[in-house]
């Protein structure tokens, strides 16, 4: 983490940045959040990522504490302490600071925001060459495609990912693969690109958004519709991907390869238009 961040109208040093303990975020993960990569020193997707946010505080009953322009100037000065490597840029908006435990106080009260920067320090060419990942049910509410900071339900789930050698936990709900516990899920069945529709049992992720794209862009058919889970055994890739970990090959399913446990000739193809576009990025900065 840099050493200054955003909260509540100040640039402070994040040792001096407090929030109230009665603050609903804090007592009831009332709030909702964003996590946007920085490439080159600029934003990734800002518009979509911040038309999630307030689509997410819509959800909530949170009026939204900025217009574009205001989240603007706040990144803006944020990033003007980013280094050359990237970064992801966290934003948080809680329903705000009560003056004691009320669950039934909706209204009334100021959001906090907070925003910051953080380097992103992951292997990537390690991450490239395949992860494995479980089958778990998915046990979190039924209202995924808000991205609130209630995220007890999915660490649960990468928890039992984790203890079982597992990189990320794959969710099955009414029989269909829906998303992973921090990303979006991908695989390739019957010659076509297979993901859940963007529906309340998923995040909508900003990067399934691109996949999609770049799918079109390669010529790929993409069919969103959910994986039936007798229909899982039989794909012959399959990848997740998200803001911080873009597009990651999933090899091992439950301990089973995935097609010939290698990443797949669809999935580095996309892998490879990902980068591209990422270049392109940074290179019109
Ligand atoms: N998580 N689904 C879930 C449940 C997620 O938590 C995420 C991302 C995604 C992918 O969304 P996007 O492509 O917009 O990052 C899908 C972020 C990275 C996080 O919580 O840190």
């Amino acid at each position: 983490m840099h050493d200054t961040v955003y909260l509540d109208g100040r640039f402070v040093a994040a040792a001096e940045a407090k929030v109230s303990v009665f603050d609903r975020g804090f007592l009831f993960g009332d709030a909702a959040y964003e996590v946007i990569p920085v490439y080159g020193g600029r934003v990734f997707r800002p518009a979509q990522h911040l038309g999630r946010l307030g689509a997410s505080l819509a959800e909530l009953g949170i009026a939204p504490p900025h217009d574009e322009a205001g989240w603007n100037a706040i990144i803006a000065r944020l990033l003007a302490q980013a280094g050359p490597g990237e970064q992801s840029l966290y934003i948080q908006v809680s329903r705000g600071a009560d003056t004691g435990r009320e669950a039934a106080r909706f209204a009334g009260l100021t959001p906090t925001v907070f925003a910051m920067l953080e380097p992103v320090a992951l292997d990537r060419a390690a991450l490239r060459r395949g992860i494995s990942a479980v089958l778990l049910e998915d046990t979190r509410w039924h209202n995924c495609h808000v991205k609130s900071t209630s995220l007890l339900g999915n660490l649960l789930l990468r928890r039992r990912a984790l203890e079982s050698g597992a990189a990320e936990a794959l969710l099955v709900r009414d029989g269909e693969l829906t998303e992973g516990s921090s990303s979006n899920v991908f695989a390739v069945l019957d010659g076509a690109l297979r993901t859940a529709p963007a529906d309340r049992r998923i995040l909508r992720g900003i990067t399934r958004d691109v996949v999609l794209e770049l799918a079109a862009g390669c010529g790929i058919p993409v069919v969103e519709r959910a994986l039936a889970l007798g229909e899982v055994a039989r794909a012959g890739e399959m990848f997740i991907c998200s803001s911080t970990r873009e597009i990651v090959p999933v090899t091992r399913l439950d301990r089973s390869a995935v097609g010939d446990g290698e990443p797949g000739p669809v999935t580095q193809r996309l892998i490879a238009a990902f980068d591209a576009l990422k270049r392109d990025f940074v290179e019109a900065a």
